[in-house]
């Protein structure tokens, strides 16, 4: 069994999916031992209570530095053994005594086809903004091992999603959602729990089901 602590900071829609998931047996073999918001006012928070799940808000603004404000994530994550961090539209930059503990052990889902539209400044919103208007015609989604820089980890998964002519930020950002998010990052989980996803020389490799 693995054990997954979410991170959130707003609505949480991909919390809701991989809860569902793990409700429906798409996932197996990971507990959600813990869902974690920097916003004590996250409707992620919420989402997490109607299914039973412990929420915490664990928010640097609670804290005198970032420091104490790692230690304090840290601390959490190891007393919930946490196997692995899975940020789910979370828009705090983690820190790295967080990235140093969970080596290739946080996963995070970026609503681009990175090297696209991705590293600081991009997210939510900004990022369909930013696709918009450079006037692409292909756009999407990718799950990641999260490293010291911000969105450069190596890739899991990624899911292309065609952007219309009469998109808007806000149509573009539920499509992306609906046909890449929801599925990837469950489905990045479910990968990692079964020891399919290996790291070698900053790229990964998904082992088929098969060979184990
Ligand atoms: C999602 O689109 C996620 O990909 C994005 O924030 C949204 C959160 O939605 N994350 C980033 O932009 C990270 N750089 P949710 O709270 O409904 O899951």
């Amino acid at each position: 069994m693995m054990n997954i602590s979410v991170l959130v900071s707003g609505g949480g829609t991909n919390l809701q999916a991989i809860i569902n998931a793990v409700e429906h047996g798409e996932i197996s073999d990971v507990k959600i031992v813990s869902v974690v918001s920097n916003n004590p006012g996250a409707y992620a928070l919420e989402r997490a209570a109607a299914h039973g799940l412990d929420g915490v808000c664990i928010s640097p603004k609670d804290f005198a530095d970032r420091e104490q404000y790692a230690k304090a994530l840290l601390a959490h994550l190891k007393e919930t053994e946490t196997d692995l961090v899975v940020l789910a539209g979370f828009l705090v930059v983690i820190p790295p005594m967080i990235v140093e503990a969970f080596p290739n052990r946080i996963i995070n889902i970026h609503p681009s086809l990175i090297p696209s539209f991705c590293g600081t400044g991009y997210y939510g919103l900004k990022v369909h903004e930013e696709a918009l208007r450079r006037g692409v015609k292909v756009t999407g989604a990718t799950v990641h091992f999260v490293d010291s820089g911000t969105d450069t980890g190596p890739i899991i998964l990624q899911k292309a999603v065609e952007i219309r002519d009469d998109d808007t930020p806000q149509s573009l950002q539920l499509r992306v959602m609906q046909h890449a998010e929801w599925r990837l990052l469950p489905e990045a989980i479910d990968l990692i729990a079964h020891g399919r996803v290996q790291v070698e020389n900053g790229r990964t490799r998904i082992l088929p089901e098969d060979i184990l």
